[in-house]
């Protein structure tokens, strides 16, 4: 393969984007972005950046977040862990290394929720270390450039990859050197049909020459996801909307919702559960099936709406007014469908 470096660095000069996290691009910047970017597209990721560091401009506004408070920046992101793991490495860097991220490969991969994609990023954007920083977009564009069928989903491809993506890295310059690989692959090396007329590196592009630049990159088969039904019941009385927090582990912990069962109710047993908690009431309206696709899960949403007097509730369980609901409960996505009613 051709170095591909110059063409590369040339293009992205010439093309590169303006996002906020690259007029100030701080290591506390690099990080927030990149885990945001991890899951959603720059476009819909750029308002929950600027909101995020404004709210907390620093690592140390990071640890003290209240936990509410903090999912609630997060709310319409989804992937609650990650945001929870940022917290927890924020503390760690304020009590090991008083308060700025360390500018060091090993150091940023030991803390939680950082793996080898953002240490990567971060050292080599924010620090200048010759770093490795091998994401999706990564893999496309290197799957195609050299025509290799291997699924990029294995480790070992993942390691070869790598390799080869060190192996073109300028070492004075590995920050732009990566960001213009995942720009590449973010606007021109895209999923699908990419825009090989627009390319740096056509003509050096193995995958181009061969005609199979539409095949490439080879990944695995999705596998299968277990579909569980959830019956919601949203409830609402004169104090506000029945809400009920989740567990404190396992998906979408310690979030809010209405009130929801993981089993396909009918409408009189919903009425007995909800009779349970001490709410009497009347379902009016049943809610439009819906669906969320988790990672590993699919819900199949139904349920009822209905009205019920005010009334004292078990714990976990609050009536929340609207303003509450804007501002203090984190309401995760998968209740999307529901909520704007
Ligand atoms: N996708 C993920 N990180 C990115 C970055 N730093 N620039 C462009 N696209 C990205």
């Amino acid at each position: 393969m051709q170095p591909i470096a110059a063409p590369l660095l040339q293009w992205f000069q010439a093309n590169k984007r303006l996002l906020p996290f690259r007029q100030e691009p701080s290591a506390y910047h690099i990080w927030v972005s990149e885990i945001m970017l991890q899951q959603t597209r720059v476009a819909a990721a750029i308002p929950y950046y600027n909101r995020f560091i404004a709210a907390l401009p620093t690592p140390a506004d990071l640890a003290v977040c209240e936990p509410d408070a903090l999912r609630k920046l997060w709310q319409g992101l989804g992937y609650y862990n990650r945001v929870n793991n940022m917290q927890k490495a924020a503390r760690i860097v304020c009590e090991q290394y008083g308060g700025d991220l360390p500018a060091d490969y090993d150091a940023l991969r030991s803390l939680p929720g950082i793996g080898d994609y953002t240490a990567g990023a971060i050292a080599s954007i924010a620090f200048g270390i010759p770093a490795p920083a091998v994401d999706g977009n990564v893999l496309r564009v290197f799957a195609r450039l050299y025509n290799d069928d291997a699924d990029v989903m294995t480790p070992a491809a993942k390691r070869l990859f790598t390799q080869r993506v060190l192996d073109q890295m300028p070492k004075a310059t590995p920050g732009p050197y990566n960001e213009a690989l995942m720009e590449l692959g973010a606007l021109v090396c895209i999923p699908g049909t990419p825009h090989c007329e627009a390319c740096p590196l056509a003509d050096r592009c193995l995958g181009y020459a061969a005609g199979r630049t539409g095949e490439l990159p080879v990944k695995p088969a999705p596998k299968a996801k277990t579909t569980v039904p959830v019956t919601v019941a949203l409830v609402e009385s004169d104090a506000g909307l029945l809400l009920q927090r989740r567990p404190a582990k396992g998906l979408l912990a310690g979030l809010w919702q209405p009130a929801a069962w993981e089993k396909a109710l009918t409408k009189d047993e919903l009425t007995a559960a909800l009779a349970k908690l001490g709410v009497q009431a009347t379902l009016t309206e049943p809610l439009p099936p819906a669906k969320h696709v988790f990672t590993h899960r699919v819900w199949q949403l139904s349920g009822w709406r209905g009205r019920a007097e005010a009334c004292a509730l078990p714990d976990g369980f609050v009536w929340a007014a609207p303003e509450q609901l804007a501002e203090v409960y984190p309401v995760p996505n998968a209740f999307g469908a529901y909520m704007k009613r």
